[in-house]
């Protein structure tokens, strides 16, 4: 595996087995990491993360101490039901953490079927209470959109603009709906964040962000910026295709 050191974080570039291994280690580190009891990780929605779940479930890959202690949250999320194929915490449920037996007391999906502030509200309790006040998730897991940004941070996003402020928002996203998600001041308080990216479809977005000039604002994955020495991207040849620095 290609590593490089980037200001948007440490550019991991290999073979998808080589990558989920990695995504593996990085969960099984936080996890021996943090206090016990106290460890948090947000899972993502997006394509990459589903092809890991499902890579996990085959081989049995995390321990059964991890998942008995872990507490489950995602990242973002869409204004649907959990039983919806467009949730994202459902998604991680049906696909990750039914199949393996994550205890359904330490699953803590966005509850978003009351108001949006409510929400919000109740997820950053309900992390807290889990991690201790000011701090964010102990490991983000993130992907990256085509239009380069993560988690509901799209181009152009208000949140784009908040250094400080809550480390959780509702908004309201044009064509999509309501988005509930960490926000920069939120990612920039989490223990460790890893964005897993995959195919040629994000060689475009990748390029944006370690090889363009374009700002922040049209390009969200560069909020990673500072946050840099926290953060790991895990790129295949495909995605890292437009950054010849990347590969070997
Ligand atoms: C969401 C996700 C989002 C996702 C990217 C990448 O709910 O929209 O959290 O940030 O991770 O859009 O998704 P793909 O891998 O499917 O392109």
């Amino acid at each position: 595996m290609k590593t490089t050191t980037t200001e948007f974080g440490t550019v991991c570039v290999g073979a998808t087995e080589e990558l989920f291994a990695e995504l593996t280690s990085f969960g099984v580190g936080a996890w021996l990491a943090a206090e016990r009891g106290r460890f948090a990780w947000a899972l993502a929605g997006g394509s990459t993360p589903k092809a890991w779940y499902r890579w996990c479930v085959e081989r049995g890959a995390l321990p059964e101490r991890l998942l008995a202690e872990a507490h489950w949250f995602v990242s973002d999320e869409r204004g649907v039901p959990l039983a919806s194929e467009e949730s994202n915490f459902g998604s991680a449920a049906r696909l990750l953490l039914d199949p393996l037996g994550a205890p359904v007391e330490r699953r803590h999906p966005w509850p978003v079927d009351g108001s949006p502030d409510a929400a919000v509200a109740a997820l950053g309790q309900d992390l807290t209470a889990v991690v201790g006040p000011g701090r964010c998730f102990s490991l983000c897991l993130l992907g990256l959109g085509d239009d380069a940004h993560t988690a509901s941070l799209f181009p152009g996003s208000p949140l784009l603009g908040a250094a400080t402020g809550a480390g959780f928002a509702a908004i309201k996203v044009h064509g999509k709906g309501w988005r509930f998600t960490v926000t920069p001041t939120g990612l920039a308080s989490c223990g460790h964040l890893v964005i897993a990216a995959l195919g040629p479809g994000k060689a475009e977005a990748v390029r944006r962000v370690f090889c363009g000039s374009e700002p922040l604002l049209a390009v969200p994955a560069k909020v990673f910026r500072v946050i840099g020495p926290r953060t790991t991207w895990l790129l295949d040849p495909a995605a890292a295709a437009a950054c010849p620095q990347f590969l070997a």
